[in-house]
């Protein structure tokens, strides 16, 4: 390991969290790093992001109703509360009148311009966001009205990519893909960077402060919505650091992913086509949700997901009955989708729920500070008590543009002239393998996820999760030996997985109690809610 560099803030990730962090740092006239150890950076899960971005137009108390109810009302009301008042400007300043994003319905086909707005241009955010005439608002699960800003089924990409090209164009922000950070720089309770790896080269990358934007989980389970790669590096990197990481038994599962076979890709199917009527039917043929929960098709994430899992079980299949719908005019993207595998979705979109979202991860205020001097989390590697024990669909975007915003402020701030190299010592990492033991992590990550979904799944007990965490123990003691010799970027995702797989794992035996989407069978009482009233 040779040589360092040194940034103002340094970004970890590139999804729309990171991005909105780097965005405003830079605005307050920071050099900025992002990091990403993707080779695209769009291959994020902000990319993928179907469903759209909600707003709060202007009806914030009942935005905030929805985002608690969803949440079996353990999110945080202060957290809330920052999300619900700060959402339309924040779409308003990035996504509209810098980005110009191109939402649905917008009067003319250009939102948020002034030709949109005609000749009396809103002056206020919540004017924008409650025009007339304007947006074609979408509704998803648990909302109780429409408010989801989006652009077709595909509102990730008309988001993420105008945002990396607006950084990409900023002289004080550079981009670095396949850059993977390894390890935090710390001392003394304080961060100051990472230690980058490309192409094999490691590099101390000194920075003012840390903005950790990894994403979520989903390489610890065979079957996720998330981009390959999703493996907590921030929350592992977190957490070894001493950072604090709470509500990591909160793993959401989409009920409606595309039921791939085992050489197909799965691919979401949006709830927002449940929005618009589809149903779910067993492999029987009946339509099962108003047994489960008086909002049917509409109830809470987590309630769909164990259905459509408990369904599956009992009749062989589920699919999502799209005939309500027009479908193909409607969702044209998902339709191409089915095509692509040969799926007649005339027939039905055979469907299972996949691991899509984590809702705790690291701690942090908000301003997305940690409890670590100088180290921030935005985006789906952060808990910031939004989402409790369960999301509110289209939230994610924008509590990782909320965010992001708040902490890159913040962040530059602390950062003020204070990349200090001398400060600290680097970790010692080895400067190349002898060999690159990837056959190694490929097995191993089988077995890691074995034990997710057998035992850290939509439904867990206590002796299911005192098995995983054997297993997980012991892979941990075989991939610590082996990161003491040879340091691969897949030994380093490996080791992430299993921190977090660890950590989601005892905070998940500690929490006896069933909420959200932390299902335990054996809990005093599985509250489910009963069937829709006749
Ligand atoms: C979806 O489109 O169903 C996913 C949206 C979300 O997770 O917020």
């Amino acid at each position: 390991m040779t040589g360092h560099e040194t940034a103002d803030v340094l970004v970890v990730g590139s999804g729309i969290a990171g991005l909105a962090a780097a965005l405003a740092a830079a605005r307050e006239g920071n050099d900025v790093v992002v990091a990403t150890k993707a080779t695209r950076p769009e291959d994020a899960s902000s990319w993928w992001a179907q469903g759209g971005i909600a707003v709060a137009r202007d009806h914030p108390d009942r935005f905030r109703r929805d985002i608690l109810a969803a949440s079996d009302g353990t999110a945080d009301p202060e957290a809330v509360e920052v999300l619900v008042e700060n959402a339309n400007d924040a779409v308003r300043d990035v996504l509209v009148e810098t980005l110009d994003v191109t939402f649905d319905g917008g009067a003319d086909g250009s939102v948020g311009t002034d030709a949109a707005a005609g000749a009396n241009p809103p002056e206020t955010a919540a004017e924008f966001a409650d025009r007339d005439g304007g947006f074609d608002f979408g509704r998803e699960a648990a909302h109780t009205e429409d408010r989801i800003l989006h652009v077709g089924a595909e509102t990730g990409k008309h988001v993420h990519v105008p945002l990396l090209n607006h950084l990409d164009n900023r002289a004080d922000a550079e981009l670095r893909t396949d850059t993977a950070a390894l390890e935090l720089i710390g001392h003394e309770g304080r961060i100051h960077g990472a230690v980058v790896e490309s192409e094999g080269d490691r590099t101390p990358v000194y920075a003012g402060a840390t903005v950790l934007a990894t994403g979520g989980v989903g390489d610890l389970f065979a079957r996720s919505t998330n981009p390959a790669g999703a493996t907590g590096d921030g929350i592992a990197m977190a957490a070894l650091a001493g950072a604090t990481v709470t509500d990591a038994e909160f793993v959401q599962f989409h009920p409606t992913a595309y039921a791939a076979g085992p050489d197909e890709d799965g691919f979401l199917v949006s709830e927002a086509v449940r929005g618009e009527g589809a149903l779910l039917r067993n492999g029987d043929g009946e339509r099962f949700m108003p047994d489960y929960h008086p909002d049917a098709e509409l109830a809470p994430r987590d309630v769909v997901a164990r259905a459509v899992d408990r369904e599956r079980e009992a009749t062989g299949s589920v699919v999502l009955d799209v005939e309500p719908l027009d479908f193909a005019d409607e969702f044209p993207g998902l339709a191409g989708k089915c095509e692509d595998r040969g799926v007649d979705w005339t027939r039905g979109i055979p469907v299972a729920p996949a691991e899509h979202f984590l809702c705790g991860g690291v701690a942090v205020d908000d301003r997305g500070r940690t409890s670590l001097d100088r180290l921030y989390a935005v985006g789906e590697c952060a808990r910031t008590g939004v989402h409790g024990a369960n999301r509110l669909a289209s939230t994610s975007l924008l509590e990782g543009l909320v965010w992001g915003l708040r902490a890159g402020a913040d962040a530059a701030d602390a950062a003020a002239g204070d990349a200090d190299p001398e400060a600290v010592e680097t970790p010692a990492l080895l400067d190349r393998d002898p060999a690159l033991p990837d056959d190694f992590a490929r097995q191993k990550f089988r077995r890691l996820r074995r034990v997710m979904d057998d035992c850290v799944g939509i439904e867990r007990d206590a002796d299911d999760l005192n098995r995983a965490l054997g297993v997980l123990r012991r892979l941990k003691g075989e991939v610590d030996a082996y990161v003491r010799t040879r340091t691969s970027r897949s030994l380093y995702e490996l080791r992430n997985a299993t921190v977090t797989a660890l950590l989601v794992t005892r905070q998940a035996l500690a929490n006896e109690r069933s909420v959200g989407t932390h299902y335990r069978t054996d809990a005093a009482e599985p509250a489910e809610p009963g069937p829709a009233d006749d």
